[in-house]
């Protein structure tokens, strides 16, 4: 895949990702594609980004994305992971040109609107003219820090989506809601409201972030186990609002303190497509380390 071909889309178009199943996202391994899906671990492409949230200056930008490499079959491959940079706005098409092969380009957030009179908002046609490929919805630090609500972020995705970008929906409970035992409860409500709406046939792309927010920038992670059960809640409730072989084909990728120690662990886990990480993507040797951990899934 590459970020310098905005007027096709890399996650969908078969021509710049040869051995992912667009419709699936599924590895085109007919072993694997044969078998029925509980069976075969590991089938689902890894998905690894790097959120760098409002960190960096250019100089420091331009660095850091000059030093991410994707593992061979970072071009849509086979051994391949979809690594993905998310840089702040104003540094994306600064990005854009520096990143090496298969490294692709994710926007933070994008706009409920098309375009028009909203100030400071960015639109999606605008990160997919800018060479996005994917867009972060609805990270807990806008659930919670903007108070955005699931039919915003409802919108938000159809925006993703009109464009041709990969929504990366991202879900989490708080510390309150885990230690009262909703976390489960507050999981399926926010895919729930979040995706209302939207047609199982219009999300074949999407990947869905579990993050914590208790383990968000704390150093705090999930054990594998807490992380393994919470993705097996994503999958249910995408089995119940959809299909069952919808469940099995959406990536659902952990995000909380990820960093280059704990990822191997992790990313071993058949439950965990992929990381969504903050403050270690922000170290070159250490994005890269997690990198290394989800090539060893495909
Ligand atoms: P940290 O990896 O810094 O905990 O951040 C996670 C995150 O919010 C990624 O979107």
């Amino acid at each position: 895949m590459t970020p310098s071909t905005p007027t096709t889309n890399p996650a969908t178009n078969p021509t710049t990702n040869p051995t992912t199943n667009p419709a699936t996202n599924l590895a085109t391994n007919p072993v694997t594609n044969t078998s029925t899906p509980a069976a075969v671990p590991f089938r689902r492409r890894p998905f690894v980004g790097g959120n760098w949230k409002m960190n960096l200056l250019a100089a420091e930008v331009v660095a850091l994305a000059e030093s991410i490499a994707a593992p061979s079959g970072g071009d849509g491959g086979a051994g391949g992971v979809d690594v993905v940079v998310f840089p702040p706005f104003p540094y994306l098409a600064t990005v854009r040109p520096v990143l090496k092969p298969g490294v692709q380009l994710g926007g933070q957030d994008c706009s409920a609107e098309k375009q028009g009179a909203f100030t400071g908002q960015v639109g999606a046609a605008m990160l997919r003219d800018v060479g996005c490929a994917s867009v972060l919805i609805g990270h807990s630090e806008r659930r919670h820090g903007l108070g955005e609500t699931d039919a915003l972020l409802s919108r938000k995705i159809g925006q993703a989506l009109d464009a041709g970008l990969v929504p990366v929906l991202c879900v989490g409970e708080t510390l309150a809601e885990r230690e009262s035992g909703r976390a489960h409860g507050v999981i399926d409500a926010q895919l729930r409201g979040s995706l209302a709406g939207h047609a199982e046939s219009a999300l074949a792309t999407l990947v869905v972030a579990y993050e914590p927010v208790w383990a968000i920038g704390t150093g705090r992670t999930a054990t594998p186990d807490d992380a393994a059960e919470a993705h097996r809640t994503v999958r249910r409730t995408l089995k119940e609002l959809y299909s069952a072989r919808f469940s099995e084909q959406v990536r659902v990728i952990y995000g909380g303190s990820v960093n280059a120690r704990n990822a191997a662990e992790l990313l071993a886990r058949e439950e965990i497509d992929g990381g969504l990480v903050g403050g270690a993507s922000l170290v070159a040797s250490d994005f890269a380390a997690i990198i290394a951990a989800a090539s060893r899934r495909s």
